[in-house]
């Protein structure tokens, strides 16, 4: 792969990254588009990667189907996909790992200690191998998006890193990768992330900015849904991630949830209309 992307830099080409960890939806496709858009050589990288998922998360059960994927990358325009095994990216011995401070505190750094060590690290990875000039995440993950913009300014890595807006189902439930989790029930109460969210959004338009009473609204939709136990709520500054007490159009509203065993992430900027 880094022999592929040496030739096309030297060839003048500009070299589009779209990391994934597969099982490949709507809202990966959204960054494929974009990055056919913008790049020369489109690498999809695929690979569950095992630093990010903590003990006791969902590492195995991940779900997989790289021919599926194939399909899914080559109808978005896909050049190449870079899929390798777990022994390719961490050999025995391994043991350099890369850490983005503050932002990885609060929100999901906060309930999964080292994930994001994991994803910095294997992004970190993927820039060195497939060597793009732009590389392409969703707001989907949005503390994740943060770090990694954090780490390529902080570390001078010439990579230009792109944000794309999150994907939805038309009933409102962000795509994901782990909605294969959810039975049809669940799927049904998995609604109440967009709904609390809009609810928010929607109170803010309205002229409510005490944080306190936002909660109260989202909390009113996401709390009467019997099967779903809370992770947070949590309102922040979109860029630095400290927690606010007034609402602004710059507050992020983020929420994580578990339904069942499947846990559920969604977030929205209240100035935002995505
Ligand atoms: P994965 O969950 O497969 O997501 C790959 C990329 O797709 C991420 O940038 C994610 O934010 C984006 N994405 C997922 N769902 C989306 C949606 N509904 N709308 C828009 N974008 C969406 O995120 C990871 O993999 C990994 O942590 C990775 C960055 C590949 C490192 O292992």
């Amino acid at each position: 792969m880094q022999g592929i992307a040496a030739s096309a830099r030297k060839a003048g080409q500009v070299i589009a990254l779209v990391p994934t960890m597969g099982y490949l939806h709507a809202g990966h496709a959204s960054l494929m588009r974009e990055g056919r858009r913008r790049g020369d050589l489109l690498v999809v990288s695929i690979f569950v990667n095992p630093t990010q998922f903590g003990v006791g998360e969902d590492f195995a059960a991940y779900p997989r189907d790289l021919q599926r994927d194939m399909q899914v990358a080559a109808e978005a325009g896909v050049d190449i996909i870079f899929a390798p095994k777990a022994p390719d990216i961490y050999p025995s011995g391994y043991q350099t790992y890369l850490d983005v401070e503050q932002l990885t505190l609060p929100l999901c750094g906060a309930k999964r200690p080292g994930h994001f060590r994991g994803v910095t690290t294997v992004v970190t990875k993927l820039f060195n191998i497939v060597m793009p000039q732009l590389a392409l995440f969703g707001k989907k993950d949005f503390q994740q998006l943060a770090a990694i913009r954090r780490m390529t300014a902080d570390l001078n890595m010439p990579v230009e890193i792109v944000g794309m807006p999150i994907v939805r189902e038309a009933d409102g439930l962000a795509m994901s990768s782990r909605n294969a989790y959810l039975t049809t029930a669940e799927r049904a109460t998995a609604l109440c992330l967009s709904r609390g969210l809009r609810a928010a959004r929607l109170a803010y338009q309205a002229g409510e900015t005490k944080v306190t009473a936002l909660r109260e609204n989202v909390m009113a939709i996401i709390g009467a849904e019997k099967a779903v136990a809370i992770e947070y709520v949590e309102f922040r500054q979109q860029h630095s991630l400290v927690e606010v007490a007034h609402a602004a159009s710059d507050t992020l509203l983020a929420l994580a949830v578990k339904i069942g065993n499947t846990r559920l992430i969604d977030n929205c900027v209240l100035g935002e209309e995505n």
